[in-house]
């Protein structure tokens, strides 16, 4: 495991073929500083082209919070443009989360509070602790989610249990967010929402990586694009598969009654 600094606040553990980040800034409720946004993006860049990390796990240091969001106290210092930069930032970094060609878990140990909720919709899937809550509390400051959650929530919730959340900045509980189709998965009180994850995760694992990575880019577009579109860009991505050795070695394993190898080309 590599240790965490104030200029990369995240503890980075490989746990066989996955890479589990952990946003270590317990003390501010794991809040999204400057430096925490530059480690995410810059961590999420280096593991799209590692083939040793099959998908990625993200969670909070403690049991208190996933990620209260932005920090209001690096916040209170800086000026219109700063945050204006902010923005950006978010955007530029948590943008390879997002796009990742591997899964991307939020492992949601506690409160995911206006970023962290943004966080975790750029995650590919959503796993939580039975005591974690859920919301958008940033009209209650004055301003909007604008790190992707007036966008990313209604695509996933609809939107008027968006406007709900964003409009009341009513925190939803995991039951509910499971109700929702928020998260995928509620772990039980006292299971481990990490080791949850990376045990659910185990399919991902043994799979064929080319077949994952097309199979996220084709889900992906079909919340941005027309039916017709994503249905032509789904034969685009199942032509990167059709071409693949994995597919070849998944006949074969299946004629020979053994379980196949994949390699990833
Ligand atoms: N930015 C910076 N510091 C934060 C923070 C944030 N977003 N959220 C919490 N902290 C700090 C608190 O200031 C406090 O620091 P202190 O000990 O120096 O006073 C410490 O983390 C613990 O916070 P506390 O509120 O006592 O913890 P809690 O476990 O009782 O509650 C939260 C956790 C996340 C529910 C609560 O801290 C909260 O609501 N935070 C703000 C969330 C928010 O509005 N985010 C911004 C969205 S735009």
């Amino acid at each position: 495991m590599t240790g965490s600094s104030d200029d990369f606040p995240i503890r980075v553990e490989q746990r066989g073929p996955f890479a589990v980040w952990t946003i270590d800034r317990e003390d501010r409720r794991n809040a999204l500083s400057r430096s925490t946004l530059l480690a995410l993006g810059s961590l999420a860049r280096d593991a799209a082209q590692n083939p040793s990390v099959r998908a990625i796990v993200i969670t909070g240091a403690g049991d208190k919070a996933f990620c209260a969001g932005a920090d209001l106290k690096e916040r209170a210092a800086m000026t219109e443009n700063d945050v204006r930069a902010q923005l950006d930032l978010y955007r530029s970094e948590l943008g390879p989360i997002a796009r990742s060609p591997k899964p991307v878990v939020a492992a949601i140990n506690g409160h995911a509070l206006g970023g962290g909720l943004e966080l975790a919709l750029c995650c590919d899937l959503r796993i939580a602790a039975a005591h974690a809550e859920l919301g958008l509390p940033e009209t209650s400051l004055g301003i909007i989610p604008a790190a992707g959650g007036t966008q990313r929530l209604p695509r996933v919730v609809g939107p008027a249990r968006a406007k709900e959340m964003i409009l009341l900045g009513r925190r939803v509980s995991a039951g509910e967010a499971l109700a929702w189709g928020l998260v995928n998965k509620v772990v039980t009180a006292g299971e481990s929402v990490v080791d949850a994850a990376i045990e659910w995760l185990a399919p991902v694992g043994g799979g064929a990586p080319i077949a994952q990575a097309a199979a996220l880019e084709a889900v992906d577009h079909a919340e941005a694009v027309p039916l017709e579109v994503g249905l032509a860009l789904e034969k685009l991505s199942y032509e990167r598969t059709l071409v693949s050795e994995d597919r070849r070695e998944a006949l074969a394993a299946f004629v020979a009654k053994r379980k196949p190898v994949f390699v990833g080309k």
